[in-house]
């Protein structure tokens, strides 16, 4: 809602050049402080996602913050995509590039179910690099991207755009 647009805005804080020049850090701590306001946010996460998942895929760190609460109000099992080295085999993993170099994901083996239609969510969506590779990570294990939500959505990066080729509805609270 515009009420919840609104709100966020006033919370998040935006910090330039940080931690690299050009790039513009938001700030959602804030939210944890509030938490009738972090309440509002997994209300709206879980109204776009109701009855339309059977599984929440949330990228680490900052998508299990919300993510978590999004499948627990869903009733739908969590799945933990981690960075590269945390879990123990057998795990499955895709690699993505960064600007410079690459980075990797990895997850569970199984956990992600053949069939499941799955929601991929994560607190920001930037160049998009990261979500792309969860969602190849999803459709490499047979299931179904049906859904990405984010909070927050940095337009000029173009992040929407790689995400097309999975033909999923794709939410963001705001936009920057
Ligand atoms: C940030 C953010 C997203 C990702 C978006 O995470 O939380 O996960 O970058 O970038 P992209 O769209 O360009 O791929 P970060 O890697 O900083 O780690 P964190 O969540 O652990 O803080
Ligand atoms: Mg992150």
């Amino acid at each position: 809602s515009q009420e919840l647009i609104k709100k966020l805005e006033e919370t998040i804080e935006n910090f330039p050049d940080f931690p690299i020049p050009g790039i513009q850090f938001k700030d959602i701590s804030p939210v944890f402080l509030d938490p009738k306001l972090y309440e509002d946010v997994i209300a709206d996460l879980v109204a776009f996602s109701k009855g339309k998942v059977d599984a929440v895929c949330g990228i680490e760190s900052r998508g299990y913050l919300f993510g978590i609460a999004i499948a627990v109000a869903l009733e739908v099992p969590f799945i933990l995509i981690r960075k590269k080295g945390k879990l123990p085999p057998p795990i499955v993993s895709e690699k993505y590039d960064l600007e410079y170099g690459s980075a990797e994901i990895e997850t569970r083996e199984g956990q992600i179910k053949k069939g499941q239609r799955i929601l991929i969510h994560d607190d920001l969506l930037a160049t998009g690099g990261t979500t792309e590779a969860v969602a190849r990570l999803v459709e490499k294990q047979g299931a179904t991207v049906s859904q990405f939500s984010f909070l927050i959505g940095l337009k000029d990066l173009n992040g929407e755009e790689k995400l097309k080729p999975f033909n999923a509805e794709v939410y963001h609270i705001l936009e920057y």
